[in-house]
């Protein structure tokens, strides 16, 4: 055979060649380990006349070679029209299917949205565990053994003096134990309290604790930084008010209400017709506190206040139940996206 006609011949397999398999038989024939161009190599060697040989060498090369570019070529068409075959009766220009777009869950938002007017104040989050110690909970809290203030507080005990903590105020304990005075801390997070679940209790909810420890801190910085804090989250029309009430860490302590949301003050069912919501727990840091962490509390105050993460939200959103919170209905959620 010579030269060209092998050219034509391995021109009219490929073009007949229309599978993977036939490709693989094209290859065989001609570049196989008994193919008709591996044969014309090992002919080769009874070539005597060099001028010849180096001729022939040429030629078979340029052969193989050319099955080569054959056999490419057709693997690609073959992909090709394997991918064409795919999106045969698929319109391409139709639009995708939408990625549904989740939310943060409510109680998210809030917790973020106070973070960050207290970021702005120049505060600094700390977080503290929920499987807490009785000491941090309550004893380094100044809660005497067996007062009645701890009957609000009856949660979910532990072997081992631990319990689930029912506040986040032990985070203070914390805190003021690993850093020195000045402080400035907010700790959000989650706390347990052995209630009955209703509109608006659970036996599980969340709490932003704030406070600040330094040499000169008065009732009136306290009155400052929850004053704006209030204003920027319900509105600066609002007005706030400071009731005397009692908090075992804290002396003097006091309620923090701000006007109904719903009613600017004037009185509706929501505020059950007082004028105004209650907010948060304060106080001055009690001297005993400060001297149960190593504090001197001759030279340094501070104050502190706790939030219901559930309660504000629920104000905000006018959310009437709080086990919407968390029963984590998508149909409830959606609205927050
Ligand atoms: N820890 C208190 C509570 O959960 C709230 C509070 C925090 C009050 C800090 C005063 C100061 O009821």
């Amino acid at each position: 055979m010579d030269k060209s006609s092998i050219e034509n011949s391995m021109k009219q397999d490929i073009s007949a060649v229309n599978d993977a398999a036939g490709l693989s038989v094209f290859k065989a024939k001609y570049n196989g380990k008994k193919g008709i161009i591996t044969e014309l190599f090992s002919g080769m060697k009874d070539i005597t006349d060099k001028e010849e040989k180096k001729q022939a060498g040429l030629a078979i090369n340029e052969l193989k070679n050319m099955c080569e570019a054959l056999a490419a070529e057709k693997e690609k068409q073959l992909l090709d029209s394997k991918k064409a075959e795919g999106l045969k009766g698929v319109d391409v220009t139709l639009p995708a299917y939408g990625v549904e777009k989740g939310a943060l869950h409510p109680l998210t938002l809030v917790t973020e949205e106070i973070n960050s007017i207290f970021l702005r104040m120049g505060f600094s989050i700390e977080e503290g565990p929920e499987i807490e110690s009785e000491a941090n909970n309550f004893t380094a809290l100044n809660f005497p053994a067996d007062h009645p203030a701890l009957d609000m507080h009856d949660t979910f005990y532990m072997e081992n003096g631990y319990l689930l903590r029912t506040h986040t105020s032990p985070v203070q304990v914390r805190a003021m134990k690993k850093h020195k005075p000045p402080l400035k801390i907010i700790a959000p997070g989650r706390v347990y309290r052995r209630d009955a679940v209703d509109a608006s209790h659970s036996s599980v909810f969340h709490q932003v604790e704030g406070f600040m420890v330094d040499e000169n801190i008065h009732f009136t910085d306290l009155k400052g930084v929850l004053d704006l804090f209030l204003k920027e989250t319900f509105g600066n029309s609002l007005k706030t008010r400071f009731r005397p009430s009692f908090f075992p860490f804290t002396e003097p302590s006091a309620e923090v209400d701000v006007q109904c949301v719903n009613c600017m003050g004037k009185g509706c069912p929501a505020c059950k017709q007082s004028g105004w919501l209650e907010i948060m727990g304060a106080g001055m840091i009690h001297p005993n506190v400060l001297s149960n962490v190593g504090i001197d509390p001759e030279k340094y105050t501070g104050f502190a206040f706790g939030m219901g993460v559930e309660r504000i939200a629920m104000l905000k959103y006018q959310i009437d139940d709080m086990r919407l919170l968390f029963e984590n209905d998508v149909r409830f959620l959606k609205q927050f996206r």
